[in-house]
């Protein structure tokens, strides 16, 4: 069996209990957009990682019992994870979470695709708790002959952008690149909330940030200002040997 896989990115997609615009923008029409385009692509997806901040402002239960409906319907495979706009209790039951998967109101779990690892994280209250990087570390060597992908919403390394590193980026960040860093089989990690397309190499890792959905935000400044309102999705596809990755604008 081939090991190849197709893996898509939505993230911040930001739904409102309403299609009430915020910025400009209606959440909804655009995730619909996305998750359309996705649906009409040939190419088979193995799956949907919905990458955190599903919610508007603060886990409206309306805004995650829609994003179901609307993820359910598109027959795609699909995972969810936190951001800090979420709220995990509503999201627990809008979505049937497993209670397995979440340990000190953090949902981290693992999903092993086609015989590869795929770990999710959670750094919902801007932090990587330390639960979730022994959970990590574990998981590493335990896999320790394979490559694992990494997922989590905050990227754990300032990134040049202004408006974001300065005051919303991981407040744990030394702590979890310190526990990163050592892990010898992640070398991909796909995070989003900074609202922008970016990536950095550390330590031989890279660190891909995948736009929203929603609006993209200009990195040079120091206040918050809008570069665009182009709706993004990140497309990953793993061989054996090679990972390729771009981001998709719909204009
Ligand atoms: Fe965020």
């Amino acid at each position: 069996m081939s090991n190849f896989l197709r893996i898509v990115q939505m993230t911040d997609v930001h739904v409102g209990p309403t299609p009430k615009p915020v910025h400009n923008i209606n959440a909804q029409a655009h995730f619909l957009r996305v998750l359309q385009h996705l649906q009409d692509m040939s190419e088979e997806l193995d799956l949907l990682v919905v990458s955190g901040d599903l919610a508007q402002e603060r886990g409206e239960p309306k805004a995650y019992a829609w994003l179901r409906e609307q993820l359910d319907k598109s027959l795609l495979p699909y995972v969810i994870m936190t951001g800090n706009h979420d709220v995990l209790s509503h999201m627990q039951t809008a979505f049937s979470l497993p209670e397995a998967d979440i340990q000190e109101n953090a949902y981290f779990y693992k999903k092993i695709l086609k015989n590869r690892p795929l770990l999710f994280l959670d750094s919902g209250p801007y932090r990587v708790s330390k639960i979730q990087l022994d959970w990590l570390q574990q998981q590493c060597q335990l896999h320790a002959d394979q490559e694992c992908l990494l997922f989590v919403h905050h990227p754990p390394l300032p990134a040049l952008c202004q408006f974001m590193d300065a005051s919303h980026g991981l407040r744990n960040s030394q702590e979890t690149w310190q526990v990163l860093r050592a892990q010898t089989n992640i070398s991909h990690i796909f995070c989003g909330h900074y609202h922008t397309e970016r990536t950095l190499v550390r330590d031989g890792k890279v660190i891909y940030i995948t736009p929203s959905t929603t609006i993209q935000i200009d990195t040079r400044t120091e206040d918050f200002a809008i570069e665009h309102r182009m709706p993004a999705y990140r497309i990953v596809e793993w061989s054996d040997d090679t990972l390729y990755s771009h981001v998709h604008y719909l204009p």
